[in-house]
């Protein structure tokens, strides 16, 4: 062993993990410093996961050692990880919606009052939590219902969870995948913060401009392997995208369909929940791809979820090809051939214990059926061709959504909406965790649909995909339209952040 790695804060060295059927990780080795941030990235199902499960006391491997301290340390349960002083942001949010955010932060470490009459110190956690929130500027009572916040704040709150039990590693997985720009920069402040305390980071994300912002190093995993390490001066997008991809790849994505003026989904007056003084209006022509942005919070989700008859509107009128539509419920939706691919993907999108060919299937299964039989033949062709257009890394369709990897989860409520051939199509943060390269598969998708005439809804808060995608843009700040840009000329960064935050 060398001086260097004698040093070091954490290793992790030879790690194998088989799934059944898979081989997730073949003899990986990570180190991480202290004070250090380092990247693990890589394409939708390399492994990031399962490895940081492993250091988290989630899986166990089948082979290698983790050393802390050069210590070897045995890491079989979350309890050992948490004692060890290894904290967990996960890529699938973890809280409990019908307690408050203090009462997450602190769930299943309750202080108590005293040793002797153990009950839970209240004040305590109060006090805790709201230290925390101000240390990552979050500006929210630690008496909040977590089922109230937006996901974004739910994120934050995961985050105030991990700071809680002054980890000495923290691992976030995609931390930043559902937070806003401003949210992604406070949180890379507090991370900052935390590398000069000494603490390791392994920050795994898919966004890789903000890996280059913040990373020190970069590991890249490929079909589970190590397939390259990064020093900091070579943190560009063409290392780590050759490293991820085992090839170059050469600039994906053309804008290509014209949007006719033909209106398709015309939205009057419309009244979303919650928000009786602010109607909506906006159209969506064939083939135009119409990008909702604003700040995370502004009541995008909302507004499609109203829209998808998921909440019901207090109000107004929706007209599909020129014809009046009532939407009471998501299959009133679905009939009238509207599809919505959910930012939540395991609240609305997913059953995640089925199988992937009856997830892909579930929003159409009336039309797979003869007699009342299903026709699972048909079912099965049409997830192949999804599967096939999508990319989709699976073993087999008969597989449970549970065992695949986030981004390919995601993938399949894409597929799952497309194999109904929807006239309008919602997509709330449709790439939402999906690596570099099926981002691209999913904007040619896109590209496709508008093509053939669809009208498309996308919100995203991510800037280069609001403006690299879209036909025609309007922005949402506090529940209204706070503006529209029409032209490509005139999107830019800058238009778009002053319409959000409020600007004119
Ligand atoms: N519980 C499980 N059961 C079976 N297979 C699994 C399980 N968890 C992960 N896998 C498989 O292990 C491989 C690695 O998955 P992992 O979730 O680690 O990928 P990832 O790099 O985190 O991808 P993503 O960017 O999509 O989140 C995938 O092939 C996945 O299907
Ligand atoms: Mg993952």
């Amino acid at each position: 062993m060398t001086d260097q790695q004698a040093s070091c804060l954490l290793e992790m060295r030879g790690i194998t993990k088989y799934f059944p059927g898979v081989k997730a990780l073949d003899n990986v080795d990570i180190e991480l410093d202290r004070g250090e941030i380092l990247a693990v990235i890589g394409e939708n199902g390399a492994g990031k996961s399962t490895l940081m499960n492993i250091l988290g006391g989630i899986y166990h491997p089948d082979t290698g050692k983790i050393f802390l301290d050069e210590q070897e340390v045995a890491i079989d349960s979350v309890h050992r990880a948490t004692q060890l002083g290894i904290a967990f942001v996960h890529q699938e949010l973890n809280l409990s919606d019908n307690l408050d955010v203090a009462a997450n932060v602190f769930l299943g470490r309750e202080p108590r009052q005293t040793e002797f009459l153990r009950l839970i110190d209240r004040k305590k956690i109060y006090h805790e939590t709201e230290k925390i929130l101000k240390r990552i500027e979050m500006d929210c009572s630690p008496r909040t219902l977590v089922r109230d916040l937006t996901i974004g704040a739910q994120q934050m709150v995961e985050i105030a969870k991990a700071l809680s039990i002054n980890a000495r590693i923290l691992i976030m997985d995609e931390p930043t995948s559902s937070l806003s720009r401003n949210e992604a920069e406070q949180l890379f402040k507090v991370m900052k913060e935390l590398r000069l305390q000494g603490v390791g980071i392994i920050y795994i994300s898919h966004r890789l401009g903000e890996v280059k912002e913040v990373a020190d190093r970069v590991t890249v995993l490929r079909d589970g392997k190590v397939s390259g390490r990064l020093k900091r001066e070579e943190i560009v997008y063409d290392n780590m995208i050759r490293l991820m991809v085992g090839r170059d790849i050469e600039k994906f994505y053309h804008h290509e369909h014209e949007a006719s003026t033909t209106p398709v989904f015309e939205v009057r007056d419309f009244l979303v929940p919650g928000q009786p003084n602010k109607p909506i209006n906006f159209t969506i022509h064939a083939g135009e791809i119409l990008v909702v942005a604003g700040l995370v919070g502004a009541g995008r989700t909302e507004l499609a979820h109203a829209l998808f008859g998921i909440d019901e509107p207090l109000g107004g009128a929706v007209f599909l090809d020129g014809k009046p539509i009532t939407i009471k419920n998501p299959w009133d939706a679905i009939r009238a051939g509207i599809g919505l691919v959910p930012e939540d993907r395991k609240l609305h999108g997913l059953i995640v214990e089925m199988a992937v060919e009856l997830n892909t299937t579930l929003a159409g299964l009336d039309r797979y059926q003869t007699m009342k039989m299903i026709q699972f033949d048909q079912v099965r062709s049409i997830t192949h061709e999804m599967v096939q257009k999508l990319n989709i890394r699976l073993r087999n369709i008969n597989q449970v959504v549970e065992s695949l990897s986030g981004g390919n989860q995601q993938k399949v409520v894409l597929a799952k909406w497309l194999s109904l051939h929807p006239r309008v199509l919602l997509m709330d943060e449709p790439t939402r965790g999906i690596d570099v390269i099926a981002k691209e598969e999913i904007y040619r998708l896109m590209e496709q649909l508008a093509s053939q005439g669809v009208a498309i809804l996308v919100i995203s808060s991510e800037m280069q995909e609001v403006i690299g995608i879209a036909d025609r843009i309007i922005v949402m700040h506090d529940g209204e339209v706070s503006g529209e840009l029409q032209h490509k000329e005139q999107f830019t960064e800058e238009a778009v952040v002053s319409l959000a935050t409020g600007g004119k």
